[in-house]
């Protein structure tokens, strides 16, 4: 596992993105295999997101064929939903850059049949061979995407039940009430992260230092789904001072 102990958000966003950006621009995409980029959402992509906004807007970096599947989606919020998502990736990133409509998966937390609709997101992973690098954030308790404490390492995409805890953190973008957040949601597996031939996990704040600590220096274990990049090959930590309190 490589640690990239930076200082802040701001640099943190900067090295994610041009770590992107470096990916996309060595990979010859072809019609049948363009770059597959997995993402996520929450307060911490956010600098990624405007860095690669900034790298596209100079031209160092396009979108053009890379194809795109998000990690997760609340269960029962409308896409439209101003906390759904769907909304935050078109509101902080698909809108400004020359991504193809045809090219952006995501989870639909309205599907009729959730167990085939998680089903189908994995087959259509599985139809690009695999998803070139994965990018993620970490929840408190140490959840990757929404696999919450005692998650299997083998998952799939799949739904699951919030904790009070992930609902209570997310509180703050339903207007601080957590009975506004949803219950549930449906989350890629930790195994279906796993299969990224890269996985870069970006941790900011104080908050995230005992979740860094376990990913780092704990035993690979169900309760923080994040020790489970100790298991792959190529996984990158991006860490603020803050989140590195514990190391
Ligand atoms: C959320 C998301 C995760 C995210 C994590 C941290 O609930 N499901 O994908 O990485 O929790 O969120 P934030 O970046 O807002 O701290």
């Amino acid at each position: 596992m490589r640690l990239i102990p930076l200082q802040n958000a701001e640099q943190v966003g900067k090295w994610a993105a041009r770590h992107i950006a470096q990916k996309i621009n060595a990979f010859k995409p072809t019609e049948a295999r363009p770059f597959v980029l997995g993402l996520p959402t929450g307060g911490t992509p956010l600098s990624t997101y405007k860095a690669l906004i900034e790298l596209y807007n100079a031209g160092e970096v396009s979108f053009k064929h890379v194809v795109t599947f998000n990690m997760d989606e609340y269960v029962g919020i409308n896409p439209d939903h101003p906390e759904s998502y769907r909304s935050f990736m078109y509101n902080n990133f698909f809108n400004y850059v020359d991504i193809q409509e045809e090219n952006i998966n995501l989870l639909d937390g309205l599907a009729d049949d959730i167990d085939a609709h998680c089903a189908a997101y994995e087959e259509k992973i599985k139809s690009y061979g695999k998803i070139n690098l994965f990018m993620g954030g970490v929840g408190i308790d140490g959840h990757i995407a929404f696999n919450e404490p005692a998650s299997s390492l083998s998952s799939r995409t799949r739904i699951k039940t919030l904790t009070e805890d992930t609902r209570i953190a997310n509180s703050r973008f339903f207007e601080g009430d957590i009975n506004q957040v949803p219950k549930y949601a449906l989350t890629i597996g930790v195994a279906t992260l796993l299969d990224a031939e890269e996985v870069m996990i970006l941790s900011l704040g104080h908050n995230k230092a005992l979740a860094l600590q376990m990913a780092v220096e704990g035993s690979v274990n169900h309760m923080w789904t994040v020790t489970a990049l100790q298991l792959h090959r190529q996984a990158i930590i991006v860490a603020d001072e803050p989140a590195q309190q514990e190391l």
